[in-house]
């Protein structure tokens, strides 16, 4: 079935009314004012009143777990979160999330199901395909994995079989476990062999790319990380790709947001297949997509369902086509090279502090510091729980050629999308860098105290999800718990 650009030629004749109908007795509807300074394009959804009786319901049958959601809101809210994979994604994203959707079974494809009822659900994915289709330009866009390495492994699925060889990033280097890390399904299915960073410069050793590639012959090769903060030459790997023969893939899951805006190159006319997760730099829910050239439209869809999936997240495919929509904005856009320019000024501040940034600097979201100049005694691991004491939250990484195990690291990533979501600029990056200093440099309890302070002070200033999170609270107070 070829998807169509007109999804209201396939709208079923049936008219659904705007329901009337209550969560739960005596529990009407409520009034829920959800914005907040979020996403680009997010408007008030005044009509979603329906949201806060989804909160009532919640609140009403599980407190325990209202708790707990509720903490977190407040947690995400009050500390800064350099998280290079992690977003604040928008309320429209978040209200089609919890849509019931959920409950559709729809194995299969649009108009090739295995259920019937799917009309609506269609609808959804045929407008997610066509989106992501447009906003990368590609030929074919399978919507349906449930993550990034899903993703991945249906590509492998898709071209390859058991001990074929793959040419694939190492871990240590910035690759990811889904690239074929020998623990992973993926390094006990095929025949895996990494290429890492060079020594002097940092960045990808394109001469052991090729030299490996001649030796080994691998069927696909691998390009995209979890920790390379440098421009990833998609058209050299081309290049090498063709000398072999093999095939190319690029996983784009950290800078799909970037590639979106035009703020990183674009894999799509080099590799055969493209994939990503919808919730890092793209701010969408959490899931994966996979683009690829035409003649590979078939091999995937197939490699995905039924090869390595089941029935499909209908709620999240119409989310991920909320957040395909938005990625199409100006907001967008100028949002994705503010996180780049918030990144690079991030990084600047942090050289000043003595810190040592891997490769000399970032081009995109992320960057890779290296805590051994600033204080060789100090591991990745520390820095991480010592900023989160002070409301920073990082994660421990290893650098290339680290001699240090990965659960202690001697390098800390940092990634600035959330922050430029809730609306920070250069100012704040500075700001931020200064304390992250201030708080590895003197670790005492009065330091991080008052570095504390300061970052929730910050973060009130940036609010996120706070309409929401006092919709909550309300609803604490006003309905009252289900008896078992
Ligand atoms: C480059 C890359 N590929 C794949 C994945 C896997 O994504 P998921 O956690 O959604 O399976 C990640 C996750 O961090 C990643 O960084």
């Amino acid at each position: 079935m070829k998807p169509t650009n007109s999804p209201s030629r396939h709208r079923p004749s049936i008219t659904v009314r705007p329901s009337r109908l209550r969560v739960a007795e005596g529990v009407p509807f409520g009034v829920l004012r959800f914005c907040c300074r979020l996403p680009c394009n997010a408007k008030p959804v005044k009509e979603a009143n329906c949201m806060t009786a989804l909160w009532e319901a919640l609140w009403a049958s599980d407190p325990d777990i209202f708790e707990a959601i509720l903490a977190d809101i407040e947690r995400q809210n009050f500390f800064v979160n350099l998280i290079a994979s992690e977003n604040y994604t928008s309320p429209a994203v978040l209200a089609a999330l919890a849509n019931p959707m959920q409950n559709k079974y729809a194995e299969g494809y649009p108009n090739r199901r295995y259920y019937g009822g799917c009309d609506f659900v269609d609808i959804a994915e045929r407008l997610a395909i066509e989106r992501a289709k447009q906003l990368f330009g590609a030929d074919h866009a399978n919507v349906q994995p449930h993550a990034g390495v899903q993703a991945n492994m249906a590509v492998y699925f898709a071209c390859l079989q058991p001990n074929d060889v793959i040419l694939s990033p190492a871990l240590a280097h910035g690759g990811h476990l889904s690239h074929g890390a020998p623990v992973t399904a993926v390094g006990k299915l095929y025949r895996v062999v990494h290429y890492g960073v060079r020594r002097d410069t940092e960045t990808i050793d394109f001469d052991q790319v090729r030299q490996l590639a001649h030796e080994h012959r691998p069927k696909l090769i691998i390009c995209g990380y979890s920790a390379y903060s440098r421009v990833v030459e998609f058209d050299k790997f081309r290049e090498i790709a063709d000398e072999v023969g093999a095939l190319l893939m690029a996983d784009i899951a950290h800078i799909a947001g970037l590639v979106a805006a035009g703020a990183h190159p674009s894999p799509v006319p080099y590799a055969e297949f493209v994939t990503t997760t919808t919730h890092k730099t793209l701010r969408g829910p959490r899931g994966a997509l996979i683009l690829c050239k035409a003649d590979w439209a078939q091999a995937i869809d197939r490699a995905v369902f039924p090869g390595s999936q089941g029935g499909p997240f209908m709620h999240v495919i119409a989310a991920k086509a909320v957040c395909f929509k938005e990625a199409m904005t100006d907001a967008f856009r100028r949002d994705q090279f503010q996180t780049i320019a918030n990144a690079r000024t991030l990084a600047d501040e942090l050289q000043r502090h003595g810190f040592r940034i891997v490769s000399g600097g970032t081009d995109n979201h992320l960057m890779l510091v290296d805590l051994r100049p600033f204080n060789p005694d100090l591991t990745g691991a520390d820095a991480e729980k010592l900023l989160q004491r002070a409301h920073i939250i990082v994660n421990k990484n290893a650098i290339p050629f680290d001699e240090r195990p990965p659960m202690k690291a001697s390098g800390i990533r940092l990634g600035t999308p959330a922050c430029t979501t809730r609306g920070m600029r250069e100012d704040e990056m500075r700001q931020i860098g200064r304390w992250i200093a201030q708080v590895l440099r003197d670790p005492s309890d009065e330091t991080i105290e008052r570095v504390r302070g300061k970052v929730m002070e910050l973060c009130q200033q940036f609010p996120v999800y706070t309409d929401l999170w006092e919709a909550m609270k309300t609803v604490k107070v006003e309905v009252p718990v289900a008896s078992e």
